[in-house]
């Protein structure tokens, strides 16, 4: 009933010609895959991104978008002009952006909403660090994430949950498939409180936090998982590897 969704983020890396490179490269290798595709790239690289995507199955996204719709605000990005380049996802509240930029639950709120309201799908990210998670807190954590990051949202179906323990993300430690499980269903669980138990059955919820080809399988097979965020691995074939998660793969 919900349809995989496996999403790329460059971060900081890659260039309008390494990435152009890489989406060529990629591009026969997953244009049979039974999932949704896209790479969140970095906003000055969006329209050589979309050029080079055109006519694939890889939608582009973008990493951040303001909430405003346009005004004095310094070196961000607004709805249209993301729209512009026909954007259809946005990452917002990834645990770096809350860790180095100064990103609060108010503000993912707010740009959560704002993506919503310009009709593109937020990935909204939410994971707790290594000290929540030895304290035995992880689910405290995620209910506050969820409660104020999710306030006001009218049609949760539309948003894509990403679930990445911050302990996880580029650390090449990876959850285990029981721990990355045990802790999305208490998401999806928790979305049911927040709104309604159907809504929540139809929430794509994808796992991040060093995803890669030797450990996707495992990962996807879990029921409450339903895709992947991906870093390191976005940044390199191994992409279309996670992609096809489904199929037989020859080295
Ligand atoms: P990683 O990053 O796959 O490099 O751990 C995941 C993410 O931060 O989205």
């Amino acid at each position: 009933m919900r349809k995989p969704f496996i999403a790329g983020n460059w971060k900081m890396n890659m260039t309008a010609e390494s990435g152009a490179a890489l989406i060529k490269e990629l591009t026969p290798l997953v244009k049979d895959a039974d999932c949704d595709v896209a790479l969140c790239v970095p906003a000055i690289l969006i329209p050589a991104m979309t050029k080079a995507a055109e006519g694939t199955n890889i939608a582009i996204g973008a990493e951040n978008m303001h909430w405003e719709a346009k005004g004095a605000y310094t070196g961000e990005i607004s709805a249209d002009m993301l729209k512009e380049y026909g954007v259809k996802y946005v990452i917002i509240g990834h645990s770096e952006r809350r860790q180095y930029f100064g990103e609060t639950d108010e503000t993912v709120n707010k740009r959560t909403k704002a993506v919503l309201a310009a009709g593109m799908t937020p990935i909204m990210c939410v994971g707790e660090t290594l000290d929540e998670r030895e304290n035995g807190v992880t689910e405290k954590i995620l209910s506050r994430q969820l409660t104020v990051d999710l306030e006001g949202v009218e049609d949760v179906t539309k948003v894509v949950i990403a679930y990445e323990p911050v302990w996880a993300i580029g650390t090449g430690r990876t959850a285990t498939n029981e721990q990355a499980q045990e802790t999305i269903a208490y998401i999806r669980k928790k979305i049911g409180e927040l709104f309604c138990p159907k809504c929540a059955e139809k929430v794509i919820i994808q796992y991040g936090g060093s995803m890669n080809a030797a450990n996707c399988k495992g990962l996807m097979a879990q029921p409450d998982i339903d895709g992947g965020l991906i870093g390191s691995a976005s940044l390199k074939k191994e992409f279309a590897q996670i992609v096809n998660y489904n199929k037989y793969w020859e080295n």
